[in-house]
């Protein structure tokens, strides 16, 4: 193994004492494919195994924890006690490879398509309609949720917590980023509520802060302490008013002492500068957050790592751990090939001729090959 790669390959203790048998993981990655009851398909569970054996940990997809947070067609269900065997069946898919498994929990607020919710009514924070493409879409202006209903929420992601540990999952990570609900609560843009969940940024954070508390609760309650409990944020928004880089370092600041077992950033490159609210916009967002957490938690660095050189720096960055997403869509073997010495022979491109090879399900396959300039080599 060249000797650039070791740190990579080498185990990571997490706060809580689980030992990770490496460095990398796998991105949470929607793949479009469960059945139409909400269960996970024989698809995704082969998509899983395929990835699963040389990363540490796999964070799934997100699953949705109300009915009225489903987010993409084909997304699984994780908001009935029901879903627990098929939860269970690719916790099964991804431990028997090796890794961790570790459920994304999610609610997609503004965002979800009216066709998937119930009535078609869709929930945020305030009725903001989002800014797609920076166009306001007009037609999807939300309802304002009520403090009761947003109460029920917090619980629901309890509750889908709870699904995760009966069935078997090793954590959960709070999908917090991508400008879904948890976001749409943080950010200036799409809460302009004045009770005690907005007004001001510190307001702003109670959602956040109380889903967390609620996982963890729960986690005391059903799960040994070496259940893993993650967060994932953006740390910024394009809009004005939107999510400052000052405004994630405040939030990442207050994440950090709430005991998490990792902090996880959302980002399209690793090396990305900060866009606004902090003095340095040439200082990578990536130097910023280490700067604020200062060793309280593991951060997961992330963003367009194709090569295991660009990991191998990456680390030097002071990231703990990676996450690669696209990387092991394109190539399963990343992992595996670094730890063979055969670095020089990971796929950097979708291979168009291989989706059978690679399995990779058609709802995916489609979106991928569809969709020009996001998967290099298409
Ligand atoms: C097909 C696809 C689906 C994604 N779905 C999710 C998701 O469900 N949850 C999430 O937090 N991020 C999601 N992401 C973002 C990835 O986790 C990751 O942050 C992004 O792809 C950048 O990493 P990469 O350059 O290694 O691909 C998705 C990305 C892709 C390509």
């Amino acid at each position: 193994m060249n000797p650039d790669n070791q740190m990579m390959l080498s185990p990571y203790i997490l706060p809580n004492g689980v030992e990770l048998k490496n460095r990398i993981v796998m991105a949470p990655m929607t793949n479009f494919s469960s059945n139409p009851d909400g269960t996970v398909s024989d698809d995704e569970v082969s998509y899983y195994a395929r990835r699963s054996g040389g990363v540490s940990m796999v964070i799934t997809a997100c699953t949705y924890v109300t009915p009225n947070g489903k987010g993409f067609h084909g997304q699984f269900r994780g908001d009935h006690d029901e879903m627990i065997p098929s939860l269970s069946r690719l916790a099964k898919a991804i431990k028997d490879q090796g890794a961790k498994a570790i459920l994304q929990i999610f609610h997609g607020g503004r965002m979800c398509p009216p066709e998937l919710v119930p009535n078609g009514e869709i929930v945020s924070a305030s009725d903001v309609p989002a800014e797609r493409g920076g166009v306001p879409s007009e037609e999807i202006t939300p309802r304002a949720l009520t403090e009761q209903e947003i109460e029920e929420i917090i619980h629901a992601f309890g509750e889908t917590t709870r699904r995760a540990i009966k069935a078997g999952y090793d954590g959960v990570e709070i999908h917090g980023a991508n400008g879904y609900l948890i976001q749409q609560f943080f950010s200036p843009h799409s809460n302009r509520r004045e009770d005690r969940f907005g007004g001001s940024l510190e307001k702003r954070m109670t959602f956040p802060l109380a889903i967390v508390d609620e996982v963890q609760r729960v986690v005391k309650e059903h799960a040994t302490p070496e259940f893993i409990v993650g967060y994932r944020f953006s740390p910024e928004e394009p809009e004005t008013p939107g999510i400052t880089m000052g405004d994630t370092l405040k939030l990442v600041d207050k994440l950090a002492d709430k005991g998490l077992h990792y902090l996880h950033v959302s980002l399209a490159d690793f090396y990305s500068t900060a866009r606004r609210g902090v003095e340095d916009t040439s200082k990578s967002r990536i130097e910023y957050l280490l700067e604020t957490i200062d060793n309280r938690v593991p951060l997961i660095g992330v963003g367009s790592i194709y090569k295991a050189e660009d990991a191998s720096k990456a680390f030097k960055a002071g990231v703990p751990l990676l996450a690669l997403g696209r990387e092991l869509i394109i190539d399963p073997d990343w992992v595996q090939k670094v730890a063979e010495g055969r670095e020089n022979e990971i796929v950097t491109k979708i291979d168009q001729t291989k989706q059978n090879e690679l399995v990779i399900s058609d709802p995916l396959w489609n979106v991928i090959i569809h969709t020009p300039g996001w998967f290099p080599g298409v």
